[in-house]
């Protein structure tokens, strides 16, 4: 249905909004694939309550070095050499699922020398540009801080893309600079989130800002316990305990 990828500086709290948007949404009844595209951050797949990661789709490609040549090749046994990629194709090693939401990660960087990460890029822009969505399902991915993914072209293949602001100088510019980005690739719709805004005058004050630079702001998440207890003690975040913006979020997305 559709595919979102959620965005922004470093710590802004991109991994915790997305497991809060994929909880909302299972709740709603929509099927949840989640995509962990950070290559360096392991520990997503706690927050949303999976006991392990699920192995890499890099694996699947035979490692780094083989990403390019291998995506190249005509449609072979191997899924991701399919024109059309289906979630329920995906083989139970590459792809845990837990109470609706299925979770699948593109690489981490495990050794030190072993290279830069383009080809995680590289592969990340095919799979979710060959992803065939059915009508009730949506796509989280949870990016990498910053905007190297922008000059990698994987948000030629997403329809939204949200920026999760944190209140800071440089996050607020970030967020600016994500929307112009979005705005040249096409995608469709491009929102600031904000996040961990510790009262509603400061939420306004952020929000108006924004607005005032053409940027919608989809909704605003406060300064949460849960969400950092969780972080902190590396386990799942309960949306039961989080107040904020989450349902008129979702009404947005969606
Ligand atoms: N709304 C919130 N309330 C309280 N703590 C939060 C909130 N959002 C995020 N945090 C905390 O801030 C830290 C960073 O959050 P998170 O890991 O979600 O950010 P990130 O943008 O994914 O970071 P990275 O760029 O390293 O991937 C974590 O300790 C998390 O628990
Ligand atoms: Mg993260």
């Amino acid at each position: 249905m559709t595919k979102i990828a959620v965005c922004g500086k470093g710590g802004s709290g991109k991994s915790s909004t997305v497991v809060l948007l994929a909880n909302g949404l299972r709740e709603r009844g929509y099927s949840v694939l989640v995509v962990d595209s950070d290559e360096s951050n392991p520990g997503l797949y706690r927050l949303l309550g999976f006991e392990k990661r699920p192995d890499p789709l890099l694996d699947l490609v035979g490692g780094k070095k083989k990403v390019f040549a291998t995506l190249k090749k005509k449609p072979s046994g191997n899924i991701l050499t399919q024109e059309e990629i289906r979630t329920q194709d995906i083989p139970p090693q590459y792809m845990v699922e837990r109470n609706g939401i299925r979770l699948v990660c593109v690489g981490k960087i495990l050794q030190s020398l072993e290279g830069c990460a383009c080809p995680m890029g590289a592969l990340n822009r095919e799979f979710l540009k060959r992803l065939v969505l059915h009508e009730n399902e949506v796509v989280l991915i949870d990016m990498e801080a910053g905007i190297e993914h922008f000059g990698r072209g994987i948000e030629q293949n997403v329809d939204s893309v949200i920026a999760v602001t944190e209140p800071s100088f440089d996050s607020l510019e970030l967020a600016e600079k994500i929307h112009t980005l979005a705005r040249e690739v096409g995608v469709r719709d491009s929102w600031a989130l904000l996040n961990n805004v510790r009262s509603n005058d400061l939420a306004s004050e952020l929000r108006a800002g924004l607005e005032g630079k053409g940027i919608p702001v989809i909704g605003s998440i406060g300064y949460e316990t849960e969400v950092f207890r969780a972080g902190l003690e590396g386990r799942p975040i309960s949306s039961d305990d989080v107040s904020g913006d989450i349902g008129s979020i979702l009404d947005q997305l969606l």
